[in-house]
């Protein structure tokens, strides 16, 4: 008996460990801003960077926010930053430089584990779940406007 239970506490032990291995993983998900999307999806990023406001969207931030208190000012980074507020998201220009405007993980959702995999599957590709992000920031009437996909990636996608 005793000579058993030594074992079976290690098989144990181990499966445990992995299990929430797996759980971490998931929770873990976080945003890695637009600059490492470009090695494996050059052109999205080259046309994103030259035409999309979005690319830029901080500047908006930067110009006004002498005037504004810093609660105000941090209401203004749900809407042009990437993953604010979001477990790994943007917290402020120096600790998160690379996520301070608003990049393709704000449409395809945090991805570190699709830069490391590859997987589609890891990422939000979708047609119908992405059309459902744009409403975070932009009113309904809006996003009715854009007629939704000439310009997503900023008029060239
Ligand atoms: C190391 C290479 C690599 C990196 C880095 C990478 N991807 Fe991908 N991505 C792929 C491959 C491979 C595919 C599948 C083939 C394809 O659709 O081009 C893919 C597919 C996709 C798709 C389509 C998913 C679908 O459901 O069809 C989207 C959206 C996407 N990537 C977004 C991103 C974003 C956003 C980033 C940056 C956060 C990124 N990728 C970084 C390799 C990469
Ligand atoms: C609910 C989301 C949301 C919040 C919060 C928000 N914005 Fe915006 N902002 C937008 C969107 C969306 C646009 C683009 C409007 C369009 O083209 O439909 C925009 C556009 C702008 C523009 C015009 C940019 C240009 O290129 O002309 C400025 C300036 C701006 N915002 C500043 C701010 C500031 C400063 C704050 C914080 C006080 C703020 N916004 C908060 C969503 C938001
Ligand atoms: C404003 C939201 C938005 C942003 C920002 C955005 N995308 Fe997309 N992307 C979409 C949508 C929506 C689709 C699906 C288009 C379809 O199915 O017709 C898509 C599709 C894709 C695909 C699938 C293949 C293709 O080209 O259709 C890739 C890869 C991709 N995006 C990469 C990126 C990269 C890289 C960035 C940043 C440089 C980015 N996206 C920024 C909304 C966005
Ligand atoms: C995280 C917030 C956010 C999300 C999500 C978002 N947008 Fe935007 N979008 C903005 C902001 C902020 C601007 C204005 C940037 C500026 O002018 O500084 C903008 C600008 C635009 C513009 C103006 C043209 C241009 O060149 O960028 C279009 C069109 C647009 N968005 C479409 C979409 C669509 C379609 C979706 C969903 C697929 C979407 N956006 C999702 C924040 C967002």
């Amino acid at each position: 008996m005793k000579k058993h239970f030594l074992p079976v506490f290690l098989l144990l032990a181990v499966c445990f460990a992995g299990l929430s291995l797996v759980q971490a993983q998931e929770e873990e998900k976080y945003y890695v801003g637009s600059r490492a999307c470009a090695d494996c999806h050059e052109e999205e990023y080259a046309t994103y960077q030259k035409f999309a406001k979005k690319a830029h969207s901080f500047e908006a931030v930067v110009k006004m926010r002498d005037k504004l208190t810093t609660a105000e000012v941090q209401e203004c980074y749900h809407c042009h930053t990437t993953g604010y507020g979001r477990p790994g998201g943007f917290k402020d220009e120096h600790t998160t430089p690379d996520l301070k405007n608003v990049g393709c993980e704000a449409c395809h959702g945090p991805g570190s584990a699709h830069v490391e995999s590859e997987d589609p599957e890891d990422i939000w590709g979708d047609h119908e779940k992405i059309r459902n992000v744009c409403e975070a920031c932009h009113t309904k009437e809006r996003v009715e406007a854009f007629n939704y996909r000439p310009l997503l990636h900023g008029g060239a996608h």
